[in-house]
């Protein structure tokens, strides 16, 4: 008898427990779902520029294609490697001529779900923002002309565009290469099936115990505000310091963001926020690229955009919930790119 009480003691006492349990990991996925949504698993559908495997396979060409540069060195690839999570690993990419870049080299992975592109949004889309590395001079330092000149005269590319844009009566133009590589990124360059996705499409065993804690102190401390949605990032601008500006070599002064474009004090070191997929991946951080520990961008962003310190504890957890928004990273074979005739113009010229 004794026994028999002692059993259903303990049998209501865990069943008590288990459902508290249960309800609490419960309570986190309703609340991440309320911020956050899993990457789709198909490309995101273009109005403007329809994806079509033509297309796609032209804006892999171009994607790799150093001759898109002036001197014939670099490509997208150089400074977006594929290899590498989207990124050249670099505080400041090198471009012509040994050039350093004003500002770090964000990942080109998911950007398609971005609202807007760089770090101070002016390019609205993918295609908008394909045709501003080709002509700048500290990247890729052609002009328009010369891209087009130069793909004009490798016979294989005049095809490759013709069935691209089949409908078009002059298919190779500086805006048809550009669609052509949005089409690309927007189809292959995403990472979908990251840890968090799994989680929030309902496998609660997903992420671990810590990466729990951290997407707990997450939404709790309110980095949600700037970085939700898809991307976790991607879709909104901030000032760099909300609370606290972050020291000078964290954030150069020289550098006033969204205030260089529209001339507006109350903009600046206004930046688009980054999006946090495979940020564990993409050191070093920030537009200046000055931090390489994810644990110390961690540190930084409570203190300057929420006012903020983390325990090591916190910082911690944090980071593991980070490393579950590393997906499945795009497995790209190389385009052979057609040679082209000894006549067409040579590295350096125009
Ligand atoms: C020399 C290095 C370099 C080359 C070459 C280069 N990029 Fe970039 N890219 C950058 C840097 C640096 C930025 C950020 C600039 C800024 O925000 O002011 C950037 C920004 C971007 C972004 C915006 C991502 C985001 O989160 O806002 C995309 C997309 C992108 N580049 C794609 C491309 C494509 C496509 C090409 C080839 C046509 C290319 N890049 C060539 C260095 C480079
Ligand atoms: C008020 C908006 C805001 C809040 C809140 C915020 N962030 Fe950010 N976050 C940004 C902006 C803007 C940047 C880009 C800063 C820059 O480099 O100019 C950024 C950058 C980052 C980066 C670097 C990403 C990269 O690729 O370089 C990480 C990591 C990050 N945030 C994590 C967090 C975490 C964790 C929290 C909460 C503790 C948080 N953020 C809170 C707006 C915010």
């Amino acid at each position: 008898m004794k026994l028999t009480r002692l059993f259903f003691f303990f049998l209501t006492y865990l069943t008590v427990f288990l459902t508290a349990f249960s309800v609490q990991a419960d309570d986190l996925l309703r609340e991440a779902r309320d911020y956050f949504s899993p990457l789709p698993e198909k490309a995101p559908a273009r109005p403007d520029n329809p994806i079509t495997p033509e297309k796609v396979a032209l804006g892999k060409m171009l994607y790799f294609e150093p001759r898109l540069s002036k001197s014939w060195v670099f490509s997208c690839n150089s400074c977006h490697n594929v290899a590498t999570a989207g990124v050249d690993m670099r505080p400041k990419s090198i471009g012509h001529r040994w050039q350093l870049g004003g500002r770090n080299s964000p990942t080109v992975l998911n950007a398609v779900f971005n609202e807007s592109q760089f770090w101070d949004g002016r390019a609205e889309t993918l295609e908008e923002q394909a045709k501003g590395p080709i002509t700048n001079p500290v990247e890729m330092a052609h002009s328009e002309e010369m891209a087009v000149k130069t793909l004009s005269a490798i016979p294989a590319y005049v095809e490759r565009f013709k069935a691209a844009f089949p409908d078009e009566q002059n298919p190779l133009t500086y805006t048809n290469a550009a669609k052509a590589i949005a089409a690309f990124e927007a189809a292959e360059l995403r990472t979908p099936d990251a840890p968090f996705d799994q989680y929030l499409k309902g496998d609660t065993n997903a992420l671990t115990a810590q990466q729990k804690r951290g997407l707990r102190a997450f939404m709790d401390y309110g980095c949600t505000a700037c970085h939700s949605g898809v991307n976790l990032g991607g879709n909104g601008f901030f000032r760099f310091g909300v609370f606290n500006l972050p020291d000078e070599q964290v954030l150069p002064r020289n550098d006033k963001g969204l205030q260089d474009l529209t001339g507006d004090e109350a903009d600046a070191y206004v930046f688009r926020t980054p999006t946090l997929r495979n940020v564990a991946l993409t050191a070093p951080y920030f537009h200046s690229g000055a931090v390489w520990d994810l644990g110390e961008a961690v540190r930084i962003m409570a203190e300057s955009q929420l006012g903020e310190t983390l325990t090591n504890n916190e910082v911690a957890d944090i980071v593991a919930f980070l490393e579950s928004l590393t997906g499945k990273q795009p497995e790209i074979a190389l385009p052979v790119l057609p040679i082209g005739p000894a006549t067409m113009n040579k590295p350096d010229e125009g």
